[in-house]
């Protein structure tokens, strides 16, 4: 089975736990991208769920897939989250926001009763921070300085650039207005520890490791799903 096909059955796999009357938080990727697919489909076969989406284009493919949208402002306590990730360790602990999505991700994980992680193999990792750079949200203003900041605790870090149609370089601009670092780590021993280092350097929104927040992880596989929980 291709890399496309385990994703795809690990998303699919996790829509199985939605039930009507549920609150859901819908994740950003390539990945979950087939649960809303799965989602938008059971919507229209009956399924009564409303979804809060953690970022502009999920938003866009949840409308279009016809799933009834809401914030928090409205629902503060989500059911279930079904979200992807970057990379995974054996203790559930996640890389997050190679799609720029990680500030939203994490309030909204925040938010939720239960959360599903859905994966394909590659994303399975011995130690955190080895297969992924870490992704920091840090505002606009003063970014050079945080980045000093950021690098003191990281080593060494790159601002997200994304291409403009014309092919020029300009620094990407997540949902929120703010610039990426990517920190290219040898590892996260202490996941914890960063992620609190990192969030308290002033300028840095958040990052993308997420500890403690994965209820179970579904893996697509070349021969089939298989758990982390
Ligand atoms: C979005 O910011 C990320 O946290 C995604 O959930 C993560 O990058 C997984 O994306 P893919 O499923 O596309 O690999």
């Amino acid at each position: 089975m291709n890399t496309e096909n385990q994703k795809k059955i690990a998303a699919e796999k996790a829509t199985e736990s939605v039930q009507s009357g549920m609150v859901v938080g819908l994740g950003t990727g390539s990945t979950v991208y087939y649960a809303l697919l799965k989602l938008g489909a059971m919507v229209r076969a009956g399924l009564d769920i409303v979804g809060v989406p953690t970022s502009a284009g999920t938003e866009k493919i949840a409308t279009a897939q016809q799933i009834p949208l809401v914030t928090l402002a409205t629902h503060p306590s989500i059911d279930l989250t079904i979200d992807g990730a970057d990379e995974v360790d054996a203790h559930l602990n996640l890389i997050k926001g190679g799609g720029a999505a990680l500030v939203r991700e994490k309030i909204i994980a925040n938010a939720s009763e239960k959360i599903l992680i859905v994966v394909d193999e590659s994303k399975i990792s011995r130690v955190l921070g080895t297969t992924f750079p870490l992704p920091v949200e840090i505002v606009q203003f003063g970014w050079e300085a945080t980045q000093t900041e950021v690098n003191r605790i990281c080593g060494k870090s790159t601002l997200r650039v994304a291409s403009t149609q014309d092919g020029r370089q300009n620094p990407l601009i997540t949902d929120n207005g703010n610039y990426i670092l990517d920190c290219h780590l040898d590892g996260i021993p202490a996941p914890q520890e960063i992620e609190l280092q990192l969030n308290n350097i002033p300028g840095v929104v958040e990052n993308g490791i997420f500890v403690n927040r994965a209820d179970k992880i579904i893996i697509g596989t070349p021969s089939g799903i298989r758990y982390m929980e």
